[in-house]
């Protein structure tokens, strides 16, 4: 029996849109190909319509649970004030909707892609779970001795034995699946020692899945190893500040921020899927962005809900356009948005191999 799934759509700001409608034509080329439907409902929240007045407040973020997965383009504007749309349409989808999984593929597509000398695609292939809705994130801030050199601002940082215990879970499991079973703790647990939470999950789990390889390090030193030895990654769990910082670390080893594609994640209920790049205000309607990083949202998205084989093939597409050079490169300007779009829609249709 084929499947059909409910969809939200949030292009957003900037090169939002253009890419998320460059993703949902691979979408469509998907569900031809493997028999399945998607109804999509789009919603104007952008921080473009928060200058404008509109308020995406968590009243308007619980129906979003009747939806099987949600693709959001990309939120920021330069007139909106900083940090509020993100605030309350990120952060409110990622806590509103508890997407407690921030799930990051470093997978370098192609041997040219990346700026580290002598690397192949053997070299760089792990997976960043992020915690997404701990830490100092989006935290309330107290003010104390306004306008006086003695002004300080404070805000909690926050760890929760549930909320380690379930990302790290999660992670464990997620290694358990892959062919080399390494999961690698990223914290810095020797200057904030509340981060020893994450160390005592670890070695509690570990009993679990004697099967899974484990190591841990220090977020300093996982970022150069990330650059002088990136295939000693497989899959990393980190906290949602470390996460944030090391997978636009990732991107930039295989190629930049044009490839890396998310998963807020929730298992078994509704989830947001975006690429990892801003609004890139500069290249909005030009038609020059790459939609790599969506089309790769599409994957996560396809493999969330279930259409596993839909998303090999997508991400099979991705490496073959990358291989017969019809995707020419990430950067913005690298090639027209829609034809490499049509390119990955086609080699779909015509079923790429992984
Ligand atoms: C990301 C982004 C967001 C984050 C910003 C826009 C708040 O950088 O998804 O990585 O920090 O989580
Ligand atoms: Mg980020």
């Amino acid at each position: 029996m084929s499947g059909s799934y409910r969809i939200v759509v949030i292009g957003g700001d900037g090169i939002g849109p253009e890419v998320t409608d460059a993703a949902l034509s691979v979408l469509d080329a998907a569900e031809r190909r493997f028999d399945f439907r998607t109804e999509r409902t789009a919603l104007p929240w952008s921080a473009q319509a928060y200058v404008q007045g509109l308020r995406v407040t968590p009243e308007m973020i619980e129906p979003l649970r009747a939806y099987d997965a949600i693709l959001l383009g990309a939120i920021g504007h330069p007139d909106a004030p900083r940090g509020l749309p993100e605030h309350d349409i990120i952060f409110g989808l990622r806590r509103g909707l508890d997407l407690y999984v921030n799930l990051r593929p470093i997978v370098l597509y192609d041997d040219r892609l990346t700026p580290l000398r002598d690397r192949t695609t053997k070299d760089i292939d792990f997976i960043v779970v992020r915690e997404n809705t701990e830490d100092v994130y989006g935290r309330p801030i107290a003010r104390t001795g306004e306008g006086t050199p003695d002004e300080a601002v404070t805000s909690e940082m926050i760890f929760t034995r549930r909320g380690t215990e379930r990302i790290v879970r999660y992670a464990f499991e997620l290694a358990r699946r892959r062919p080399r079973r390494h999961l690698a703790l990223v914290d810095k647990s020797n200057a904030l020692r509340l981060q020893e939470i994450y160390r005592s999950a670890l070695a509690d789990l570990a009993r679990e899945f004697p099967d899974v390889e484990t190591d841990a390090m220090y977020v300093d030193a996982a970022s150069m190893w990330m650059v002088l030895h990136p295939e000693r990654f497989d899959v990393i769990v980190t906290t949602n500040l470390f996460g944030d910082i090391i997978s636009d670390l990732g991107a930039a080893v295989v190629g930049g921020l044009g490839s890396g594609a998310s998963g807020n994640i929730h298992p078994g209920k509704v989830s947001v899927f975006e690429p990892i790049h801003g609004s890139a205000p500069k290249y909005a309607g030009q038609g020059v962005a790459s939609p790599v990083g969506a089309i790769g949202a599409i994957a996560l998205m396809l493999e969330h809900l279930g259409e596993g084989a839909a998303a090999k093939a997508v991400d099979g597409a991705l490496r073959e356009g990358f291989r017969t050079g019809r995707i020419k490169g990430l950067d913005a300007g690298s090639g027209r948005t829609m034809e490499t779009a049509d390119a990955v829609a086609r080699s779909v249709r015509e079923g790429a191999v992984a």
